[in-house]
């Protein structure tokens, strides 16, 4: 008999592309001419923090100093981020995303502030292990991995790995007894969320019960269990009804097995405001909350949390290389595109703000008085370009009729919140480096 009943349908499609197909058409704005006083309330909050922001950190000097493209690293930004989830989340334990962001000044900056760290591949493992980050507290999560990618992480001291189908559990077969623990990894579909990760992993809640049985069978010990709700969700409810199905199911589980679990993981996915703003975290938070009041004592309950912490890290500087006047409109190419730092546009539709420096109050390199008189003047007006990123790929490009005060060739443009999936997904296609990332001296 099952445990759990399936309360609603669990689509089993596959690929991102199926997940895509699913997710609702966002309608984006189609802006045209405009005069900063029409720009979309966000887009001016964001610009005036950014000016003050440029301004502090003196972006301008950067650029001569070091040249573009150019992501600028605030790991300041990281402690603070990691500050408001555990005064958000209190009690509950933080192992950072490594993928989002596996910078070493990043690292330096999770360890010091006391979190831990969520891993998936060797290659994390021995980033961590280069700084010093002792790696026996990381949760390894990824459900699909070879045995001797476990034998690797367990050597160097991790314990506690997930799995979400039945052919993963014989691969602990050769580990020592009792010492080495699993999270069975539920999936809980999401179509709201950016990212949707719940056709790629995680088993059926209804289905979950077999699994465990089936580690206990093999004597590996479940020692609770894990989802993500999906990537940048902008809602308490996928979290409260994925902790309420689960704690269903463990209630039922210990019963029927006298086991107690320890560890309830609620995944990543928590947002951040890119060309829209997004609640909060204090309000998901709360919502997040009072469902975790449901949790027994003996359950330790975990977040990994990637792009929240990640994403406001990092700041993108492009240029301005080239202009060509098509038949719709005027394009701009850019020293930075889709297969750069650009790249979670076509990885995860996420579109971070670009503004023009002068937007800012960035002055231009050799910039002369009545140069910026005349920038004043024209920083007033707005005209719909298309950005284009460096590669010779059609596919390369990072905004379309986008409002922007009239731009030249060796203009800067300016993106904020670009420290997640960005430098960790660029490749160097078309030979073009990956854009050097200059680390800002912590406060
Ligand atoms: C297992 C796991 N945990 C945490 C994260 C981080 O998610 P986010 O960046 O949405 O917080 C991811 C992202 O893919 C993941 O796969």
């Amino acid at each position: 008999m099952s445990i759990l009943t399936r309360t609603g349908p669990h689509p089993r499609v596959t690929g991102v592309a199926a997940e895509r197909q699913r997710r609702p058409e966002r309608r984006r704005r189609v802006p045209d001419v405009a005069t900063s006083a029409q720009q979309p309330p966000h887009r001016e909050v964001v610009r005036r923090e950014l000016a003050a922001y440029a301004h502090r950190i003196r972006l301008g000097d950067l650029v001569r100093a070091h040249g573009s493209p150019l992501l600028l690293l605030d790991a300041d930004r990281v402690v603070a981020q990691l500050r408001e989830l555990r005064r958000e989340l209190p009690g509950v334990g933080i192992h950072f995303a490594t993928k989002s962001l596996p910078h070493p000044a990043v690292i330096d900056a999770v360890h010091s502030s006391g979190a831990s760290f969520e891993v998936a591949s060797r290659g994390e493992v021995d980033l961590l292990e280069r700084h010093a980050v002792p790696v026996g507290g990381c949760l390894h999560t990824h459900p699909v991995k070879t045995v001797a990618d476990i034998t690797s992480a367990y050597l160097r001291g991790i314990r506690t790995f997930v799995v979400d189908s039945p052919s993963e559990i014989g691969k602990f077969a050769g580990l020592p007894c009792g010492d080495v623990g699993v999270l069975v990894r539920l999936s809980f579909p999401n179509p709201g969320a950016k990212s949707d990760l719940s056709s790629k992993f995680g088993v059926a809640p209804e289905d979950a019960p077999a699994l465990v049985e089936r580690c206990l069978a093999a004597r590996l010990p479940v020692r609770g269990f894990t989802f993500h709700v999906g990537s940048q969700t902008t809602s308490a409810e996928p979290w409260r009804r994925a902790i309420a199905t689960t704690l269903q199911l463990m209630r039922a589980l210990e019963a029927r097995h006298g086991i107690r679990f320890e560890l309830l993981d609620l995944g990543g996915g928590f947002p951040v405001a890119y060309d829209e703003p997004v609640p909060p975290l204090g309000e998901l938070a709360r919502g997040i909350r009072s469902s975790l009041a449901a949790v027994p004592s003996h359950v330790r309950v975990v977040v990994e949390p990637g792009r929240f912490v990640a994403a406001p890290a990092m700041t993108l500087v492009t240029r301005v290389i080239g202009t060509s006047d098509r038949a719709d409109g005027r394009w701009h190419y850019l020293d930075e595109g889709l297969y750069g730092a650009y790249s979670n546009i076509p990885a995860e539709d996420v579109h971070a703000l670009v503004f023009a420096a002068t937007e800012l109050g960035v002055e231009p390199a050799g910039d002369d008085a009545a140069e910026r008189a005349m920038r004043r003047v024209i920083t007033r007006t707005r005209v719909p370009v298309t950005l284009a990123g460096p590669t010779c790929d059609s596919v390369d490009v990072v905004a379309r009729r986008l409002p922007l005060p009239p731009l030249a060739d060796g203009d800067l443009l300016v993106s904020p919140m670009m420290g997640a999936y960005t430098w960790a997904t660029a490749t160097g296609f078309n030979g073009i480096p990956p854009t050097p990332v200059v680390v800002l001296p912590r406060a």
